[in-house]
């Protein structure tokens, strides 16, 4: 790809940004800095639009006139990009003369070449959505005709058209020969089912100003001002030079993605293509349309009065979390439903115990082990579990990069994530603890090292999603730049030996669920629970029981978050477990068989049902599962990745 050019829809300045407009701009930004970090030359454009009925209306209820009002709501928009860390080359007010203009040319020039025309028009009209609409679109209860409806009034007015009836032939070839231009493909189907069976009329592009004054004036017709969807789509070229800076719109144009949300589907894939196309331009390569953030079964808007608003969540979790939940959790051309149960479950699990986790674990070890300076490894992932390690991060790597040019960042992500719990796994298995006991502590530097260079390719993985935190993981292991290179994220041996590490605080401290209450405990006879089963009787001595009997037991996975000995009782750990989003404590009597630090980071399975005790003074909530054969302990854990809550049966 030799340049990448993505642009948002530009906001309405009707009212304050909500988590759907952060959401298109978030994902515009994270698609931008990632190629950026792959080295492809990249513009990014975003902004608000304007004029049109609804911001005239807007500012008739707040007192002013639609520029105060577009003025005062612009920056809300422009604040929030800032704090969301947006990386944005360029900003458009469809008010601005350099837009202005070239709409201006634009409209001139269709209608000297007898793209534009005038028109009596008679028929209805939907002041809501500013459309001109038949009685066909309006699917009319029976017995009821247009007038009937709410905000549906009949219009006679002459107007001027766009002959967009005329390229009804030609759009629906296009979307069939380039699989590419509308993504995903239901709603690539859901513009051609249209174009197919319906017949395409042509594109009223005025409004009288007897009507709406807040417009940009016809050249040709000063008593009318534009449609403002057709003033609106015009920014995505007048932004980068079109009819103004020849060298930059031969740069940057046709765009290499449209981000739009489903609502706006037609307009940028019937009115927008039809209107490149009478101007003589190619189309934009791509116009993604990604689903809706919901909350409980209905769209988050401002007409339902449902929205969440971003500043609130990034007050409470912070700017990095907020834009990697926004993208893990929504699966590109699909709706996703938004709670913030479901934000602590995702935060917890990816952020605080997998990644943040790792780092703590490693920076901590190191200070231990190494006096808090990056060891020096012996050799190359050459062999062994660091070989698998590096081939699970590189695995990664490469689908990073596909799941970009695929539009799936969230499956991107999650396999960052799924090797970040690959390197927590390798610390156990390669268990640097028992390393450092041992005479020859190379291998003790090489865990330890490989274990450093896993979370600097994580953290280049993550860093277009979490700019700053992963530049704190860059900090922290001793890196000196906080932005990654492209050829870093291939490269073993990055990381500086004897660069010196260190972590202020956590990089995700846990959230605690503020309603985490313990699953009801069954009933359970009186007797104290044992931290550790006892060792299984003599298989006949077993009463069988039934199905439903063992039901009663809720079996669960859990990661063990923290671990500590219990004071003046040599065989108890006390630890501190997360189970599905909800922490508790269990006392368990391993001390014998496991160090603390060989714990955490662990998924195990617990008796999640077990009712609650108190051991030697220790509140215990739940029961650790082990087998034991002699003198030998064996923690029962899952095999291969779980998140932790997942019931077991
Ligand atoms: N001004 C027009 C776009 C003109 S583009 C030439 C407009 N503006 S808008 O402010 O109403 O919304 C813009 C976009 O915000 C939507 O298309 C969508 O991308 C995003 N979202 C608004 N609500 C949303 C959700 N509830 N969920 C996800 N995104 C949503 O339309």
């Amino acid at each position: 790809m030799n340049k990448f050019y993505v642009t948002t829809p530009i906001y309405y300045v009707n009212d304050r940004p909500h988590i759907g407009h952060a959401y298109t701009t978030i994902l515009a930004d994270v698609l931008a800095r990632a190629h950026r970090l792959l080295g492809t030359p990249t513009w990014f454009l975003t902004g608000t639009d304007e004029h049109g009925q609804k911001v005239q209306q807007a500012a008739q209820k707040a007192g002013m006139t639609p520029q105060e009002q577009a003025d005062r709501t612009v920056v809300r928009f422009r604040e929030l990009w800032k704090r969301l860390e947006i990386t944005n080359d360029d900003f458009i007010r469809t008010t601005e003369a350099r837009h202005k203009e070239v709409v201006q040319g634009i409209l001139q020039d269709l209608y000297d070449r007898g793209e534009i025309y005038r028109a009596e028009y008679d028929g209805w009209y939907d002041v809501g959505s500013e459309t001109f609409v038949t009685e066909k679109d309006l699917d009319l209860p029976e017995g009821k005709t247009p007038a009937d409806l709410p905000g549906i009034v009949r219009i006679r007015e002459a107007n001027y058209f766009f002959k967009m009836g005329a390229y009804q032939e030609w759009l629906v070839e296009y979307i069939e020969s380039h699989p590419e231009f509308i993504q995903p493909e239901t709603r690539r189907n859901e513009t051609l089912g249209f174009l197919r069976t319906k017949k395409l009329a042509d594109l009223c592009i005025s409004r009288p100003k007897s009507r709406l004054a807040w417009g940009i004036d016809l050249p040709f017709d000063r008593d009318y001002v534009c449609y403002v969807w057709f003033d609106a789509l015009v920014n995505y070229i007048s932004a980068v030079g079109y009819r103004r800076d020849e060298a930059a719109f031969a740069q940057w144009w046709p765009a290499s993605v449209q981000l739009i949300g489903k609502d706006i589907l037609t307009t940028h894939t019937v009115y927008w293509p039809t209107m490149l196309k009478a101007m003589g331009l190619p189309m934009p390569r791509t116009v993604f349309a990604h689903g809706w953030w919901l909350m409980g079964d209905t769209k988050m808007s401002k007409s339902l009065g449902n929205v969440i608003n971003p500043m609130d969540l990034i007050e409470k979790y912070g700017i990095d979390a907020f834009r990697y939940f926004l993208i893990a959790e929504m699966t590109l051309g699909q709706d996703a439903g938004f709670s913030e149960e479901a934000f602590i479950r995702r935060y917890n699990s990816d952020l605080a115990n997998d990644l943040g986790n790792l780092l703590s674990r490693v920076v901590k070890m190191i200070g231990q082990y190494c006096g808090g300076t990056v060891p020096e490894p012996c050799g190359t992932p050459a062999h062994g579990d660091e070989r698998d390690l590096w081939a699970a991060l590189q695995k990664a790597a490469g689908k990073m990069e596909s799941s970009l040019a695929a539009y799936q960042l969230d499956r991107g992500v999650g396999e960052v994530i799924a090797a970040v719990r690959a390197t927590n796994r390798y610390l156990e298995t390669r268990a640097p603890w028992t390393q450092a006991k041992q005479e020859d502590k190379a291998p003790l530097r090489t865990t330890l090292y490989t274990a450093v260079e896993a979370l600097r390719v994580a953290a280049a993985l993550l860093h277009p999603v979490m700019p700053g935190r992963m530049a704190e993981v860059r900090r922290a292991i001793g890196l000196a730049s906080a932005e990654p290179a492209k050829a870093e994220i291939r490269a073993w041996g990055v990381t500086p030996p004897g660069a010196t590490v260190g972590v202020a605080g956590s990089l995700f401290p846990r959230i605690q669920p503020a309603a985490a209450a313990a699953p009801a405990a069954v009933a359970q006879p009186q007797a104290a629970p044992a931290p550790v089963p006892a060792p299984a009787p003599a298989v006949p001595g077993v009463a069988t029981i039934t199905y439903d009997d063992f039901m009663k037991v809720e079996l669960r996975t859990a990661r063990i978050v923290e671990a500590e000995k219990v004071q003046g009782a040599d065989k108890l750990l006390r630890l501190q477990v997360e189970v599905g989003g909800e922490m508790r404590p269990i006392v368990a009597g391993i001390a014998k068989h496991y160090a603390p630090e060989a714990l955490v980071g662990r998924t195990v399975v617990v008796v999640a049902n077990l009712a609650p005790a108190k051991i030697r003074g220790v509140e215990s909530r739940g029961m650790l599962l082990a087998a034991t054969a002699g003198e030998t302990m064996r923690l029962l854990t899952v095999d291969g990745d779980l998140p932790s809550g997942a019931r077991a049966k």
